[in-house]
């Protein structure tokens, strides 16, 4: 499992990073009100900044990420963390049938086969279990350097559609915040959108 994070890992909280997600997880609590019996999965988890915001909420949350670079930044944080699981590797590692809420942000595009993670994740969640998903709408791949990622965003239709064909209800897509970023002295901007599933 090659780490494509690991140069990342140590400068990953910046200011911009937490505020970007601190608005992913407002916007999510809008949609959803987790329980405080509930395990919840992450998939990307990177340096917890989005799981720990939530971890207060849930009994559990497992942070799952294929960079163990980006997890060790996290490590630091957790201290005695009881409520804290850390899973390195590939969601599909993840194989109980327990989970009453996945989020995921930033990462789904970083995902080779989105049909198969679906599957998977209908497979680990509960009846009613929720699904959150935030990343960038279908973009010309400036958004990484032009570097080859899986993913150019998503045209959340389609996303969407493999949701449902996939045993969800699709209960809100919406986009939620704008990244500009500055390229070849041309302001880009890319729309992040978040995406609220339930599970049938
Ligand atoms: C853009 S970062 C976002 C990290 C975190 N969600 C955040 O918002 O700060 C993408 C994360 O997805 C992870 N990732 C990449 N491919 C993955 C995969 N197939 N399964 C799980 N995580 C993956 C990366 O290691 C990285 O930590």
């Amino acid at each position: 499992m090659k780490d494509t994070f690991i140069t990342k890992a140590s400068d990953w909280d910046s200011p911009e990073r937490i505020s970007m997600t601190k608005k992913f997880v407002d916007e999510l609590l809008m949609h959803v009100s987790p329980l405080s019996t509930w395990k919840a999965l992450e998939i990307g988890a990177g340096t917890g900044l989005i799981g720990l915001q939530i971890e207060p909420f849930v009994s559990k949350v497992v942070f799952e990420d294929t960079s163990e670079s980006m997890l060790n930044v996290l490590k630091q944080k957790l201290n005695d963390d009881i409520k804290a699981e850390i899973l390195h590797g590939e969601v599909f590692e993840y194989k109980k049938r327990d989970i009453d809420l996945i989020f995921s942000s930033m990462a789904f595009h970083h995902i080779t086969n989105i049909e198969k993670t679906l599957q998977h994740l209908a497979m680990i969640t509960k009846t009613g279990a929720w699904v959150v998903v935030g990343d960038l709408e279908t973009e010309d791949g400036s958004f990484h350097g032009f570097e080859p990622v899986p993913h150019l965003g998503f045209d959340t239709s389609i996303l969407s559609e493999q949701f449902r064909q996939n045993g969800f209800d699709v209960k809100s897509v919406n986009i939620y915040n704008t990244i500009s970023k500055g390229i070849d002295s041309i302001i880009m901007n890319y729309e992040q959108f978040i995406l609220i599933a339930q599970r049938k």
